[in-house]
Parts: C-alpha cells; structure tokens; sequence
C-alpha cells in the first residue's frame, strides 16, 4: 500500500508540474483527489476495509498526501493564473501615442448643400419651406394649374404614368374633385414639376404667402449635358393684396446675388406657361464659359435658369381664392442647374453618377 502511496505522489506532482492550463489542472484534481474516482479519494475508502493497524499506518501516510497534493494544485493555479493574466497584458498593450486610424467620411451631396444655402437665403427674405408629394394626381400636376387634357402644352410633361389599383381611386382625390365625375378617372404620375405645391398650399392658407417649395421632379426625357429625367426643383410663390413683377425682379436679383456672391447678368424672356400671365423665363449669364458658349448652355452663353410669371387667375380660383383680391408671382427654378453654375460643373448625369471623385469635391 504505501508503495502505491509513493508512486501515486510522483505521478502526481509530475502531471501538475506539466499542467500548461488550469483546465489540465483541473483534470489532475478530479484524477486524484475526485470525489468518485479519484485515486487518492479511492485509498481512503478503501480503509474502512482495513485492520485497525493498518488503517492508522496507512491512513496517516494517504491524509498527508491528499493535504500535500492539495496544496501543490492551488500552487500550480497560482502559477497558471499570473502566467495567464500576464500575456493578457501583453496582449492587450496599446501605445497610445500612436496616431488613430481615419474612419473615411462621407460629404452632404452638392445638390442638398445648394439646397440649404437656397433655403437659407430665402428665409432672411420671409419665405418658409414647404414641401408636396413626388406622386402626384393629374389634377394637382395638370388641371388645377390651367392645364386641360387636350392643351398641347401638355406634351410638353408627358411623364411617367402610374398604375393604380382600382379601389384607391376615390381616396386620393379631394372633396371637390369627387364631385366632378370626369375627374374620378384621372391618372397618378410622378410630378413634372414643383408647381402643384402651389395650389395644395394655397387650398390651406390664406394670403399673405411667402413660399419655397424645393423637390424632385420627373420628366420622360432623352438626357444630355444639361438634361435628366429626375431633378429637382424650386417652385417659389408669394401672394398677397398687390404683388407685381417689380416684386418678383426684386425677389431674384437679391437672391442670384446672394447665391452666386458675384455679379451675373440676369434677363426676362417672355414665355409661355399655362398656370401664369404674363409668363416668361429667367436666363442668367452662363459661368461654366463666362458667356462664350460652352454644352452645357448650348453654345448661347445663357443658361435658362426658371420658368416664373404672375399666378393666373384660373389657379387662384381652383384654390379657392377670389383672383380679384388678391396677386401673386411664381417661379420654378432647377436647382441642378445653379449647383451646376455655381460650381462649375458640365453634366448634370455627374450628380446621380454615384462617383465618389465627384462628390468628394464638394
Ligand atoms: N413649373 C414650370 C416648369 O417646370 C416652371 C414654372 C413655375 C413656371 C412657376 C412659371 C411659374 O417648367
């Protein structure tokens, strides 16, 4: 018996010696000092079975060896436990001189930077910001502004059209358009341009108003340098008891002035938009060549900048407004086209290029 004793304490100190972990050593634990199998725990019990001499002799030799071995495991765990905590320090060293490594940042799109700064400018000149939907009915894009069916002008915004499912019909339309049973059928479409914004906000408030109503349009067009078929707008309407184009004049020129920062020649070409008499187009001296004629103003030297004219008295009736007391200007700018003035830029496909060289300029 003590002869096992002898070599059970060998092999034992030996395997904890060799532990590299503290599960190993936790596995030498349950070896020998397991409460089921393990061999010291095993000799104990195996006393009882023993003379009382034996048991004293033997029994003595066997609880020493249990404390001792004991005490070599919890040494051991020490050892594994610094030895551990240290590589983790290790490890886990950072020298925090080092400079840190830079997350890439995105930039805010040119298009929405021109379009803060617009908002911005026209704010300090009372104007709030107001938005519409980008689908749209045929009634506020087309017949509320003094566009029939069968005017040609029409032609001029066929757009894309949308589908839509028959039990919803009724619901888009307002109150007073259910009434007009030709009305019922008409159509949905992506907005041609920001000019509905007009009569929706108009159908809500009441004069005075001083609104800009930036957003995307949509038109089914062949694109080029200074074309795409989705852009944004900037429709523009102040209305109140006697506004005329002075008024207008004097809205623009302090707003391309602000804009540009520099002196550009604006001019007023009379023009024809069925929502507005009179109508005419603002053109402004063309940046990207100073004038000379470049593609993106179509070798003229003057970029068309906004459709604008004084509110007809059709679209006041059809927001509920009496066009006898009251008068108003409107415009529709692209904003596409001053970012493009602005910063030099010499297509309009460049901006939903999706070309990180591009955008990074900005
Ligand atoms: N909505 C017109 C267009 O997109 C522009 C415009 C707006 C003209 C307001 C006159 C008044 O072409």
């Amino acid at each position: 018996m003590n002869n096992d004793l002898i070599k059970i304490k060998s092999e034992a100190e030996g395997e904890i010696r060799a532990a590299k972990t503290t599960a190993d050593l936790e596995r030498v634990r349950i070896l020998y000092l397991g409460r089921e199998q393990g061999k010291i725990t095993g000799i104990l019990r195996a006393l009882k079975n023993t003379s009382a001499e034996e048991r004293v002799r033997v029994g003595s030799f066997a609880n020493a060896l249990r404390s001792e071995v004991d005490r070599l495991l919890q040494q051991r765990m020490a050892e594994l436990k610094k030895g551990t905590m240290g590589s983790a320090l290790k490890e886990e060293w950072i020298d925090v001189t080092r400079p840190g490594a830079r997350k890439p940042k995105g930039t805010i799109h040119p298009i929405t930077q021109v379009r803060n700064n617009v908002e911005k400018i026209f704010a300090t000149m009372g104007f709030s910001v107001v938005e519409g939907p980008e689908v749209e009915t045929e009634w506020y894009n087309f017949d509320a502004l003094n566009i029939p069916a069968d005017h040609p002008a029409r032609d001029m915004w066929d757009t894309f059209w949308l589908k839509q499912p028959e039990n919803q019909k009724s619901e888009i339309l307002n109150p007073k358009q259910t009434q007009n049973s030709k009305l019922k059928t008409q159509k949905l479409l992506l907005r041609t341009h920001t000019s509905p914004v007009q009569v929706r906000y108009m159908e809500k408030n009441n004069p005075p108003i001083r609104i800009i109503a930036p957003g995307r349009a949509y038109r089914y067009e062949a694109t080029d340098a200074s074309h795409d078929f989705q852009f944004n707008q900037l429709e523009g309407l102040m209305v109140d008891k006697k506004i005329t184009i002075a008024n207008f004049k004097a809205v623009m020129e302090e707003f391309f002035k602000r804009f540009f920062s520099v002196g550009t020649t604006i001019r007023l070409r009379p023009s024809f938009f069925p929502f507005v008499e009179p109508g005419f187009e603002i053109d402004i001296s063309c940046i990207v060549c100073a004038g000379h004629g470049c593609s993106v103003c179509k070798r003229t030297g003057w970029l068309e900048l906004a459709g604008a004219g004084m509110v007809h008295p059709n679209v006041f009736k059809h927001a509920g407004y009496n066009p006898k007391d009251v008068s108003g200007f409107a415009f529709g700018m692209g904003l596409e086209r001053i970012a493009m003035m602005k910063y030099k830029i010499p297509d309009i496909r460049l901006f939903n290029s999706g070309d990180v060289r591009f955008l990074k300029q900005f």
